[in-house]
């Protein structure tokens, strides 16, 4: 944000957000530099520095390579660009499994270099327990269920989850718990409608949805998918933009225009004063 915008910061809370269940739907998009930052803040109420910049912005094949410099330095770029909208950031993969007391001393590290509010993480196993001990020593924490792009390892695909009995009560605990364990609002990602239904009328935190339907109590997309930077668009997501095209028309205009010499002009060129005559 350029320094004549220092007006004072009054941002959503995550007691705001909280507030939300059942209400007016939550609006999250993911988000990863200043000035897309800025464009974006004024018209969403939480933006996610996802860990999906690895394939968004690093083009790496999976979230797991995403470090936590890698997230805290893109934090503070969003955090720059805000004032208005909540900004949480993913832990990575790595940063929180192994014990509370490493994730903790991660999340204060992202949570005092960023200033943002919040942090999210996978609900795998061992979250609640993580998720407890962080919000009792004044950590929000942003739950993630159902499709979960971390486990890609074990997984093998990024295919839906839950379309199988046994696999659709374990997303369900897995909801409950982290709600349970205290986390302001689960992430349901990669689910059919009824499962994503069924979360959201039996836990009493909003739930956030991607691939999960209109079921959910509010909704995010990864920012690169629904701006068509990609070349492909997975079936939940609505591409609101061509930016791939416009970039590419907008970057050849350039290319033919340097080559045949019609860039610059004069308008876009420096001159020296002309000498004052005597
Ligand atoms: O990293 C990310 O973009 C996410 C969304 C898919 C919710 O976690």
């Amino acid at each position: 944000m350029s320094s004549q915008k220092q007006e004072t910061i009054k941002r959503l809370t995550v007691p705001d957000i909280r507030a939300r269940k059942g209400g007016q739907p939550i609006v999250m998009l993911t988000c990863y530099d200043a000035p897309t930052a800025e464009i974006m803040d004024p018209h969403c109420d939480v933006l996610l520095v996802g860990d999906s910049l690895g394939m968004a912005v690093h083009g790496l094949p999976s979230t797991v390579g995403v470090t936590l410099e890698m997230m805290i330095l893109h934090g503070q770029a969003v955090m720059r660009g805000t004032r208005r909208a909540l900004v949480v950031i993913d832990m990575p993969f790595g940063s929180y499994e192994a014990a509370p007391e490493t994730a903790y001393a991660n999340a204060v590290r992202v949570l005092k270099e960023t200033g943002a509010q919040a942090v999210k993480l996978e609900s795998g196993a061992t979250a609640p327990a993580t998720i407890d001990y962080l919000v009792k020593r004044g950590i929000p924490v942003m739950g993630h269920v159902g499709l979960l792009p971390q486990s890609i390892n074990i997984d093998g695909s990024f295919r839906a989850k839950g379309k199988e009995e046994g696999e659709r009560a374990r997303i369900l605990q897995s909801a409950r718990d982290t709600a349970d364990a205290g986390a302001f609002s689960v992430v349901i990602e990669g689910v059919a409608e009824g499962l994503a239904r069924e979360i959201t009328e039996t836990i009493d935190k909003p739930t956030i949805g991607i691939g999960a339907s209109a079921a959910c109590d509010g909704q995010v997309l990864v920012v690169s998918d629904m701006l068509g930077l990609f070349d492909w668009t997975p079936k939940f997501v609505r591409r609101y933009a061509d930016l791939r095209g416009e970039i590419g028309r907008a970057v050849a205009a350039y290319a033919d225009d340097v080559r045949a010499r019609r860039f610059p002009a004069e308008v876009e060129t420096y001159f020296s004063k002309k000498p004052v005559s005597p």
